[in-house]
């Protein structure tokens, strides 16, 4: 059934609570559809990064080969965010008199930790892959971080338009503040010069920061119409047959809900195996208690149930053998 999903989607996002087996499950539906013949690439978008662990090699913020049909990266907002930042910076600069470079620089370095930035950052580079991707792969997995973080990521494009909105804004409060200064004199090369019936004032109006601002608010509204279709884009919820998980599967589903994201089914994962004793029967038992109260919350949703396995999901080959079970 993942694999059935996997095959008629072209973005999938997994998430759910800390542990229950995100990176593990996206893997494994990533490298099913990399079976059957498809172009697949799986994005880690956890700062606590684990394909590399789950692989056993490092992975970068440039996808790398895992084996035919399948590439990963994971996604490193830290990277985006001093890309970001020195762009604004030297644009800054073009505008300001040199002597005001400093404050310039001091404003940009106290905006790396703004609230709101490194969120920013990930969407933006999230954005960027699927733009990239879009054309060389047939699907696009995103591993997220565990529920908290990823409901709130689903919703922030929305939030991060408006950001960008009010910082356009205050761009162009700045932009009038520049105009102020030069006409004080300060830089005669600025003067008020027609070009093409348009005042190089408001060309410079338009400042490149606008335009970066711009740039990046077409992205967010760009990036949550993706999110938002559920013809091509859905989300899977993994989660343990235990209380928790399942308290916190219901408030996610919610969550994403309210955030207008299609939830295409659930996974238990972690399910105890039948005929493997009593001790194992009796955490069955425990589990179709959990599992009723999900359906009985959520009875619309499908659910697909994946066994414990005897060991550790580590490599290739225990992914490929999960990946099986998905067909
Ligand atoms: N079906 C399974 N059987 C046995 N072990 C499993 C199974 N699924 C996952 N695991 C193991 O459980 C642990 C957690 O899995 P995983 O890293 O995929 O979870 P996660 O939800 O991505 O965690 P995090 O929230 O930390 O990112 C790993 O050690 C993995 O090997
Ligand atoms: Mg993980």
């Amino acid at each position: 059934m993942l694999l059935d999903l996997a095959n008629s989607k072209k973005i999938l996002f997994f998430g759910g609570k800390g542990g229950v087996g995100k990176t593990t499950i996206s893997s494994a539906t990533a490298m099913a559809r990399a079976n059957a013949g498809g172009k697949v690439l799986l994005v880690s978008t956890d700062p606590a990064h684990n394909l590399g662990h789950l692989f056993d090699r490092p992975i970068g913020s440039q996808p790398v080969r895992i084996m035919a049909g399948l590439d990963a990266l994971e996604l490193d907002p830290g990277e985006t965010i001093e890309k970001h930042l020195k762009e604004i910076s030297s644009s800054l600069h073009k505008m300001m008199p040199p002597n005001l470079y400093g404050e310039v620089d001091k404003h940009v370095a106290l905006s790396r930790d703004a609230p709101g930035m490194h969120e920013a950052a990930l969407l933006e580079r999230m954005a960027d892959v699927i733009e990239e991707g879009y054309d060389d792969y047939d699907l696009i997995v995103f591993d997220t971080a565990p529920s908290g973080h990823t409901a709130r990521l689903m919703v922030l494009p929305e939030m991060m338009s408006a950001w960008t909105e009010g910082l356009i804004k205050r761009r162009e409060k700045a932009d009038r503040f520049a105009e102020f200064v030069r006409e004080l004199g300060q830089d005669s090369s600025m003067e008020d010069k027609t070009i093409g019936g348009a005042t190089i004032k408001e060309q410079e109006r338009e400042s490149k920061i606008r335009q970066i601002l711009l740039r990046r608010r077409h992205k967010f509204t760009h990036l949550r119409e993706r999110i938002a279709n559920e013809d091509e884009t859905s989300f899977i919820i993994v989660l343990a047959a235990e209380r928790l998980p399942v308290l916190e599967t219901i408030e996610l589903h919610d969550q994403l809900m309210q955030a207008n994201v299609s939830i295409s089914c659930l996974v238990v994962n972690k399910r105890a195996p039948s005929d493997s004793g009593d001790f194992m029967e009796e955490r069955r038992i425990q589990e179709e208690v959990h599992l009723k109260t999900l359906s009985e919350s959520l009875p619309e949703s499908e659910r697909h149930d994946i066994y414990l396995q005897p060991h550790d999901v580590v490599g290739i080959a225990a992914v490929q053998k999960l990946a099986k079970q998905l067909e």
